[in-house]
């Protein structure tokens, strides 16, 4: 099991309230492109996102670094750019997802490295298409005990830091903590819509994701992103790593995320050293799903067939829905399973990987709650869909387990995760994209949690009480937020207390 926390943007005050089963299409959500072409702003500032963490105060190369350095491309599109003729739309839907699952994931893997890996994935070099980055993870804290910012984008790649793999996660040999590094690349459209929200760097707008306000806030059909996850595992560790792709990346020095925690913050030294793709996201935008989305993903086997590191990432599942109904109980027979895939019809699952992937000295579990799609690099209580469902600002907790009801309720999904599915479930809801998760947020992100985690990223400077001013618009808004939902616990408190004279208590 991966003994790993997950992120720290944890709403505190959030209370979820959600109405995750939705019916329908994804495409009854459309806006459509001349509308969106209509209302974009137009008059839109670009250039000004860092490209790497602490860029200009201290985070840069040194003077004999030779390499390239990472640079954002943040030339986001200010009009939608017209949809191609996409190699997945190839491939027709029945009952919600499509009816050749792998040749579908196939099709999200050739157009998201077509013309990227020529150019080493610096996409700003491709030659087929053009390609961007998401702003402000160069300040990023994902990892919940780890320091602020501390996990932002390196200066070799643009890696971010990602999950700790705690040892004997991957196999046998694997007795240490090993890092996950990460970084994602998305399309033109996706661009588009980023480009929206950030029109003015100073003073983002999260609802202008789709600039049409009648629509629900969401991404263009056709948008896309392609997120590579490299590992500090070795071969000796793992010995199907054996070949994978290898990279420099501007990394910590100290593996183990507890000596870091303990700080000082020069325990998060970073050093060059070599990182392995380990783990392929794929992520689209298609209005056939019923979410509007489909979440796949790709896992390395030095064994598989194949000339190229490329060619020998196999595919392990797809994800349209979470199967909101099917409770733990339904689909597994206990916390390790065995579970019946057949239950949960919104996702495609490779059985034979599965299988590879545990058989010693390997000890892969990339299923997530219930059997759901997660991938080997993933919190085993959730689900592709189900973490990213919540995408949104501000961010709330992305699994049951990180929700301030879980202590109360003490969730423990490694032991019980039958148990209270009342809350449990809410996670793995099927959000209709470009709709809030909770009613706690005031905006969706659309799936996207860079988008979400890179709003939480500006505010936490931007709105902190030393920023120096003017003061983005984001900051009232979220002090507004928070005295109101402060106002509406306490007023669940004093619920029909009476005051002086029998009048309603006021809450403080
Ligand atoms: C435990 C929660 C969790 C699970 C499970 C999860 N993700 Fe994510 N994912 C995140 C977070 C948080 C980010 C944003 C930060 C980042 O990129 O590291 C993210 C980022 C991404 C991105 C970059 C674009 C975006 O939406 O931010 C893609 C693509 C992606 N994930 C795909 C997947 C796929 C495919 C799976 C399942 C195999 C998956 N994720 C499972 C939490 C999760």
């Amino acid at each position: 099991m991966f003994s790993v926390v997950h992120i720290a943007h944890v709403a505190a005050l959030g209370i979820i309230s959600c109405a995750c089963v939705v019916s329908g299409s994804g495409g009854a959500s459309a806006t459509d492109d001349a509308i969106r072409n209509k209302l974009a702003r137009k008059e839109c500032t670009r250039g000004k996102f860092k490209d790497y963490y602490l860029q200009g105060e201290g985070g840069d190369p040194s003077p004999d670094y030779k390499g390239r350095v990472y640079k954002l491309s943040q030339d986001y599109p200010i009009q939608v750019p017209p949809k191609e003729a996409y190699p997945w739309l190839k491939i027709p839907f029945k009952d919600g997802g499509p009816v050749d699952s792998r040749a579908y994931l196939q099709a999200l893997l050739d157009y998201g490295t077509e013309g990227n890996i020529e150019a080493g994935f610096y996409v700003e070099d491709n030659k087929v298409r053009k390609w961007y980055g998401a702003p402000w993870m160069d300040w990023n804290t994902e990892v919940a005990s780890d320091w602020p910012g501390t996990d932002g984008r390196e200066y070799v790649h643009g890696l971010t830091h990602e999950f700790d793999t705690a040892g004997n996660t991957f196999g046998e040999k694997q007795s240490e903590f090993v890092d996950t590094w990460a970084q994602a690349y998305v399309n033109d459209r996706y661009a588009f819509a980023l480009g929206q929200v950030y029109c003015d760097p100073d003073d983002p707008r999260p609802g202008a994701l789709n600039p049409d306000p009648t629509g629900f806030n969401s991404m263009p059909d056709g948008s896309f992103v392609i997120k590579l996850l490299f590992s500090t595992v070795t071969e000796a560790e793992l010995p199907t790593v054996k070949g994978a792709l290898e990279w420099d990346a501007d990394i910590y020095v100290n593996k183990s995320p507890r000596y870091r925690n303990a700080g000082p913050l020069s325990r998060f030294e970073r050093r060059l050293g070599k990182v392995r793709l380990i783990q392929i996201d794929l992520q689209v935008r298609d209005e056939r799903s019923p979410t509007g989305w489909l979440l796949g993903t790709y896992g390395y086997d030095g064994n598989a067939k194949g000339d190229t590191p490329w060619q020998r990432m196999v595919p392990l599942g797809l994800q349209w829905g979470n199967n909101p109904k099917v409770t733990f109980a339904e689909s597994c027979s206990g916390p390790s399973g065995p579970c019946d895939y057949e239950k949960l019809t919104e996702q495609w699952i490779n059985l034979q990987a599965v299988k590879d992937l545990a058989t010693p000295p390997l000890n892969f579990n990339h299923l997530g709650f219930g059997g759901r799609l997660a991938g080997p690099v993933d919190n085993p209580k959730s689900s592709c869909m189900g973490c990213h469902q919540t995408a949104g600002f501000p961010m709330v907790p992305i699994l049951a387990e990180f929700a301030p009801n879980s202590a109360i309720l003490k969730l423990d999904a490694e032991t019980h995760p039958e148990t209270a599915q009342s809350v449990r479930m809410t996670y793995f809801g099927n959000v209709l994209g470009g709709s809030v998760f909770s009613d706690t947020q005031l905006y969706s992100a659309d799936y996207s949690l860079q988008l979400a985690m890179g709003l939480q990223n500006f505010v936490s400077l931007r709105c902190a009480k030393d920023a120096s001013p003017p003061r983005p618009s984001l900051c009232g808004e979220l002090d507004d937020w928070a005295k109101l939902q402060k106002k509406a616990i306490d007023q669940v408190q004093v619920f029909g207390t009476p005051g002086d004279g029998g009048a309603p208590l006021k809450p403080q």
